[in-house]
């Protein structure tokens, strides 16, 4: 889908990327990198910033194979509270993302600016301004957690957890993509924020999910 759009010449501004975490194919054989390094390769054909989730010890391996129109602009953490515990290891509790940009590509640090810093200068004062956490702290959806966003579907993200990508990234009217859309999550933000939104996945049953949920 994205080689397509790049193909058709569709520039869009955001992509996020949320692929399975597979460490082995079906021969055991590890398939991590060749499966996401062409994914994060067809996605900076069409936009300036890419942001892939997975697990740390997954992503961090992405680093050193990034296009090379494509710099690490953050490693960004999703921390979760909820998570399972284990007998005998860690407890699991986190989630990385990095977020690879293309040095012309702009940011907007603003959108999280407190209200009065937006607004120009009236004084030459300088004021310290609060852009945000790269740690994002959310609870895993699940029982009574934020019930009302609620899919069903199992790897659902909280939309606080993607919001902040696409406010950093995107002004009303860009463009966003997520070809690994899931339950919707990256399109229900982007919706919210005036953007529109491009979606897809290989999976039926997800798409009838995100269909279902962005109807409205
Ligand atoms: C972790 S889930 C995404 C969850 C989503 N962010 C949400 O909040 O609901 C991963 C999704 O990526 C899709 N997927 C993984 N690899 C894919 C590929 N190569 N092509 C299309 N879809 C893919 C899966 O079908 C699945 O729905």
């Amino acid at each position: 889908m994205l080689n397509r759009l790049a193909d058709q010449g569709i520039k869009a501004t955001t992509v996020v990327l949320d692929p399975w975490y597979r460490d082995k194919d079906a021969r055991g054989r590890v398939a991590y990198l060749t499966e996401t390094v062409p994914l994060i390769e067809a996605a900076s054909r069409v936009a300036g910033h890419v942001f892939i989730w997975g697990f740390p010890e997954a992503v961090a391996r992405l680093i050193d194979h990034t296009p090379p129109s494509l710099k690490l602009e953050g490693w960004l953490t999703w921390y979760f509270k909820n998570a399972p515990s284990r007998s005998k290891s860690w407890r699991p509790s986190q989630q990385a993302c990095l977020h690879l940009r293309h040095p012309k590509a702009p940011m907007y640090p603003e959108h999280f600016y407190a209200e009065r810093h937006r607004e120009p200068a009236r004084h030459n004062r300088l004021e310290f301004k609060m852009t945000p956490y790269s740690v994002f702290e959310e609870a895993l959806l699940s029982g009574f957690i934020k019930r009302s966003e609620q899919t069903g579907f199992r790897w659902q993200k909280p939309e606080s957890v993607i919001a902040p990508l696409l406010r950093m990234t995107t002004k009303p009217g860009d463009l966003v993509i997520d070809p690994t859309a899931g339950s919707g999550t990256t399109g229900a933000v982007a919706i919210k924020l005036g953007c529109a939104v491009i979606l897809s996945d290989g999976n039926a049953t997800a798409l009838k999910t995100a269909r279902m949920r962005l109807r409205d």
